[in-house]
């Protein structure tokens, strides 16, 4: 295993816990957790906790982000937040595209304008992709191709550098562990992004976008996913909220 590679471990609390004393406790138990790590730990809290997320320095490997963010800087959009906004809350890394967004009717030409809006206003979008269903002929490769080429349609070479992506097939999410994808078939989909990524922005700047994985991940798939998979992080829900469980895919990733 590569020792100088620095893993994203993110995590995406979707709409949990249900009030502010449960999430700076799960909070507080994370950042002990996030103690001079190698990789990189991220937390994406609901808006509404983002603030209290701030009690403190946060360790140098710790980061905060949201979940979601309008295209528009400012105007009247009622119950929208703006990247703007975010940036003022201390916010570097923005959740995209959640496949859990597109059920409530987000597309990949409105996640494509959030892209931009978040790397203009100086953040770092984790730009979720990834198909419902798979087939036996391959179909769902071409989608996913489909996907990327219009959520990425107006990323520019030079802010490639601040995007990261996050493949959750979405018959892997919430699930149980052994629903997760394996290493292997990981590595298939890890090999076309990056071959997405090169053919469009050129292979040095193509191959150095991290590619993360979502969908199931626990502490006795994570390394598998990791090692065999081939991935450059992973993204978790449900486990994220568990800070012994969480703390225990920081420390495996720690030790690849
Ligand atoms: P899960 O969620 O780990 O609970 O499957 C992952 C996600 O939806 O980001």
């Amino acid at each position: 295993m590569n020792k100088d590679k620095k893993y994203y471990i993110i995590g995406n609390w979707k709409m949990n816990p249900e009030n502010k004393k449960d999430a700076k406790k799960i909070f507080g138990e994370i950042k002990k957790a996030s103690q001079r790590r190698r990789s990189k730990i991220i937390i994406c809290p609901p808006f509404v906790y983002l603030n209290a997320m701030y009690t403190g320095r946060l360790p140098k490997s710790l980061s905060i982000g949201a979940q979601n963010c309008f295209w528009k800087e400012r105007g009247s959009f009622t119950g929208e937040i703006s990247p703007t906004q975010l940036v003022d809350m201390k916010v570097e890394y923005v959740i995209l595209g959640h496949s859990e967004r597109r059920t409530l009717g987000e597309d990949d030409g409105l996640v494509s304008k959030k892209i931009k809006a978040l790397l203009s206003n100086g953040l770092r979008p984790i730009v979720c992709v990834g198909e419902s269903e798979r087939d036996g002929d391959g179909r769902y490769l071409n989608f996913l191709e489909s996907q990327l080429d219009t959520v990425f349609s107006d990323v520019v070479s030079a802010e490639l550098d601040r995007v990261v992506i996050a493949y959750e097939p979405v018959w892997a999410i919430g699930k149980n562990e052994d629903d997760a994808i394996t290493g292997h078939s990981l590595y298939e989909i890890v090999i076309l992004i990056k071959r997405f990524l090169s053919r469009k922005y050129g292979k040095e700047r193509g191959f150095s976008v991290p590619i993360i994985y979502g969908g199931s991940v626990s502490p006795s798939n994570a390394e598998g996913i990791l090692g065999e998979g081939n991935a450059d992080g992973l993204l978790i829900g449900r486990e994220s909220l568990d800070p012994k469980s969480f703390s225990k895919i920081i420390e495996l990733a720690d030790n690849l």
